[in-house]
């Protein structure tokens, strides 16, 4: 075992026992750092996470994500002690939005249904009808009368896919982005196709080339049987039964781990290697140590947001199946 290998099981067993010790349960979504995720007790996208947050038996929920993941949980469990490494771990899509900017669009669109994206913060989950995640945004929006108007936020590209999925043309979008995905653009996705002509093509519909894809696969550019349009629990499912001997994946590269993990017949290649989310690397190996050591930092929401945000993220998770992650 070489000198390096040695200090990360010490630092594993230390994170192992101070979480025995704090009867918690360590989650960490798909991007964060490797060292992060092999530590964890589960790895997944946003809504497995939700749903284990809301099964768990652990008296202390460990989030290694960004804040809203960990509002979220706590949402879910509000008896229980959530805590994030850092709560500087925000989000760049959940900041497109405040409660009172929804408030002003609902005023404008009276009688429509809002759906919330859970990349926002519990301020606005408050304000709105039901979440959703990628994984599940379709379903959601689905599960709505199709003659009521929809106010779907935050998510640009994401809102986009799920008008075109459902068909619906009474969607109005909100014009956020997440700075990653949108930095994932069409001409990296194409630049990737032709220097990788008989790859898989994996794309998180936050992205920027998301709609392209679609259009590019429509017009023969791309390859529309081996384009696929999926939430990082999809990436996931699609790369267990892969035989392909490439796949282009576009979205934030922490992916890229789980899915060389459950597959390691197919070399898995970043459309863009510098889609990497600042806000996740926050979450170190020091900090995590140091969040189950001292306890912090500790996830409090105010009480007249909770019921009502509760109610947005308890709606999402009743609706449809949870996915593998
Ligand atoms: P998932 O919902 O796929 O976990 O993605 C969360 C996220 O932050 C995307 O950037
Ligand atoms: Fe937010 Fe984008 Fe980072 Fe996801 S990748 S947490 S949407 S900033």
């Amino acid at each position: 075992m070489t000198i390096a290998e040695t200090r990360a099981t010490h630092w594993q067993d230390e994170v192992r026992r101070l979480a025995r010790e704090r009867d918690a349960v360590i989650l960490a979504h798909n991007y964060q750092e490797p060292a992060i995720q092999d530590v964890a007790d589960h790895v997944g996208d946003s809504l497995a996470l939700s749903r284990i947050a809301a099964g768990t038996d652990a008296g202390t929920i460990v989030f290694c994500g960004v804040h809203f993941m960990a509002e979220t949980a706590k949402l879910l469990s509000p008896d229980k002690t959530v805590l994030i490494p850092t709560a500087q771990a925000g989000c760049s899509l959940a900041d497109t939005i405040d409660a009172d900017q929804l408030r002003a669009w609902k005023a404008q669109h009276p009688g429509a249904a809002v759906v919330a994206y859970v990349n926002t913060s519990a301020a606005v989950k408050a304000e709105a009808d039901v979440c959703c995640t990628s994984s599940n945004a379709v379903e959601v929006v689905n599960s709505i009368p199709r003659d009521q108007p929809v106010l779907f936020l935050p998510d640009q590209f994401l809102g986009e896919h799920v008008r075109r999925q459902t068909g619906r043309d009474n969607i109005e979008v909100w014009m956020g982005e997440c700075h990653v995905h949108a930095g994932i653009s069409p001409v990296d996705l194409r630049a990737q196709v032709a220097a990788n002509p008989t790859a898989e093509v994996l794309v998180h519909p936050e992205c920027g080339c998301a709609s392209s894809t679609i259009w590019l696969a429509g017009r023969g550019d791309l390859p529309a049987e081996r384009t696929h349009i999926l939430s990082t629990a999809g990436m996931l499912e699609s790369a267990r039964g892969m035989k392909a001997e490439t796949a282009l994946v576009a979205t934030e590269i922490g992916m890229l781990h789980q899915l060389r993990k459950v597959n390691q017949h197919t070399t898995f290649v970043p459309v863009n290697p510098k889609a990497s989310c600042r806000f996740m690397k926050m979450i170190t190996p020091e900090l995590l140590v140091r969040c189950l050591r001292e306890g912090r930092d500790e996830i409090q929401l105010p009480s007249e947001i909770t019921e009502r945000a509760r109610r947005s993220v308890q709606r999402m998770v009743a609706i449809g199946k949870a996915p593998t992650a």
